[in-house]
């Protein structure tokens, strides 16, 4: 604590206006200037990295997909690309969907039900990744005249491994069925994949 200078006192000539309590303050303050400075200067650093992390707009656009398939009639199918990889969707007639329905999931190795590869409500599109799941190539059957498998679904001419019209592996080596990918529809005919 400083003490009120007298009168005549040449210690304190020269230095009016600071006091020893004056000096604490401004080292203080010189300090508390220079650590604030020095996080917005960090902020500003690590903010590019941070930011080059996220992933950018046309990533973003391509890890969801959007598909209108007000086109698409019952007993068709499309394959979209998403994600670098090919999505079957097949509108499935009432005849193939009870098909799928009644099939004997007994044996299977990968026991799925059709209700549960397919959405309520939505239940005539079927939509799968159509990559086989043995060692990934891309197996026939969508489209018109391509080689179904023995069950009427889908084949893959690797190693032969066939897909029932759920998708789901029935015989040859591949161990699971097709992946369903996650995806919503946005209307009864639009549906985004991602
Ligand atoms: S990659 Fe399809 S059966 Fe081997």
């Amino acid at each position: 604590m400083a003490t009120a200078p007298e009168a005549g006192d040449k210690s304190v000539e020269g230095v009016v206006g600071h006091t020893a309590d004056d000096g604490v303050h401004r080292r203080d303050f010189i300090y508390v200037a220079t650590a604030a400075f020095g996080s917005v200067g960090a902020a500003a650093a690590i903010w590019p990295f941070v930011d080059q992390m996220n992933p950018s707009a046309d990533v973003l656009a391509l890890a969801s997909v959007e598909v209108n398939l007000s086109q698409v009639a019952p007993g068709q199918g499309i394959k979209v690309s998403w994600r670098g990889k090919p999505v079957f969707i097949q509108h499935l007639t009432p005849e193939q969907m009870a098909e799928a329905q009644n099939a004997d999931l007994s044996g299977l190795r990968d026991a799925q039900t059709f209700e549960e590869r397919t959405q309520e409500g939505h239940r005539q599109y079927l939509i799968q990744v159509g990559v086989c799941t043995h060692l990934g190539c891309i197996p026939s059957g969508t489209a018109a005249g391509e080689v179904k498998g023995d069950f009427n679904g889908w084949f893959c001419p690797c190693h032969g491994s066939h897909y029932d019209n759920a998708g789901r592996i029935r015989k040859g080596p591949a161990p699971t069925n097709l992946e369903v990918p996650e995806y919503t529809f946005l209307s009864d005919t639009n549906v985004r994949i991602g």
